[in-house]
């Protein structure tokens, strides 16, 4: 079992990324060999403000080790450090159709309906994700639902290509297949958060409102304030579980508090129903204040000392080369470029 993740350094590390994805990564980390990856060439798909970038990369490394990962048990890097993702997205590029390409939400999501206007890196990016898994033979990649589709696709990429090379693949490495079809793990605590705002949105760090998320980072008074004006609607707090369907705030709500309690839907509708959201939004803030607040302290820690964190990256980038390289080499002479 080789495990394979990424984060993109662009904007806050939120909630959504830590019950999606990063309480997921922790966990993992003493049953498999865990690669965790600052995917930075992903986040200038869209602009990013050259003098934040390098801060941002270091704010993920921090919130990586801050959440429990330990630098020395994981191979934590950032993506631009280690060139064979590249390379080996230029040949994904030529494995990969098109078609496949424009089956893809969220680029459609992204683009709205400004998609001439969008770069070919927002386009293409599902592939350079294939390449990250890729490039590690990595079996799991635990992500957020949203996700999915691109694991989907990268399984189709890895699919084919041994599919298209089956013969060069076998006389070169006497197996019938090259590529590992990576499975995704889709069980943090909430696959999916939602906007603090908006209930069918999903919580992001590229959404304009600040109050929409929880940021790592936020303190005390920024997660009070967040939550009591978070959007609910009028009515009163169900006891029973179907009555979430309809009221997508409250189940964001609930979801977020069995999440980070680890109790049931059901048992926290059984000591809220009837009850009025600003009792569960004072628990839940009580709740989120007691998890976040000493992680992000522990960010701020870590990120003052930026030595450390390049070491940890350095140190990282290099024990993933020793992986990827080779990987690469390989798939060059399977193609016939070596
Ligand atoms: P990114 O940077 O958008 O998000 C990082 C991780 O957080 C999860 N996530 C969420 N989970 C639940 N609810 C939410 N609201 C929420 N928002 C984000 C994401 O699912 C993800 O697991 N393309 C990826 C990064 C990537 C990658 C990879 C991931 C690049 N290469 C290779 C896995 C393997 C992305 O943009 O994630």
């Amino acid at each position: 079992m080789r495990v394979f993740s990424g984060i993109q350094p662009s904007g806050n590390l939120h909630l959504g990324n830590y019950l999606g994805a990063i309480v997921n990564f922790v966990s993992l980390q003493n049953k498999a060999e865990c690669i965790y990856c600052v995917v930075d060439l992903h986040s200038i798909t869209v602009w990013q403000e050259p003098s934040h970038l390098y801060k941002n990369i270091h704010e993920i490394t921090a919130g990586f080790v801050a959440s429990g990962l330990d630098p020395k048990k994981n191979i934590i890097f950032n993506q631009s450090k280690v060139v064979e993702h590249s390379e080996l997205s230029w040949i994904l590029n030529c494995t990969a159709r098109l078609g496949w390409l424009n089956r893809m939400t969220q680029f459609k999501e992204k683009a709205g309906k400004n998609k001439e206007n969008m770069s070919i890196g927002l386009y293409t990016y599902p592939i350079l994700m294939a390449a990250d898994i890729l490039a590690y033979k990595a079996t799991h990649v635990p992500v957020g639902e949203d996700q999915k589709q691109h694991i989907e696709l990268s399984r189709d990429i890895a699919q084919k290509f041994n599919t298209d090379y089956k013969d060069r693949i076998n006389l070169l490495t006497k197996n019938s297949e090259f590529f590992v079809l990576p499975k995704p793990l889709i069980n943090g605590p909430v696959p999916r958060v939602m906007s603090l705002r908006d209930g069918k949105k999903k919580m992001s760090s590229s959404d304009l409102s600040d109050m929409s998320r929880i940021n790592i980072m936020d303190d005390e008074d920024q997660i009070f304030n967040k939550i009591r004006k978070s959007k609910t609607d009028s009515g009163i707090i169900p006891s029973d579980i179907s009555e979430l369907d309809n009221r997508p705030e409250l189940r964001n709500l609930i979801s977020i508090y069995s999440g980070i309690s680890k109790q049931s839907h059901q048992n926290i509708l059984n000591e809220f129903s009837g009850e009025q959201f600003s009792k569960l939004k004072k628990y839940l803030t009580d709740i989120l204040i007691a998890e976040i607040c000493p992680i992000g302290h522990e960010m701020k820690k870590l990120i003052s000392d930026p030595s450390y964190i390049d070491s940890i990256l350095l140190d990282g980038a290099e024990k993933a080369r020793a992986i990827s390289k080779p990987i690469l080499a390989e798939t060059k002479k399977i193609i016939g470029l070596a």
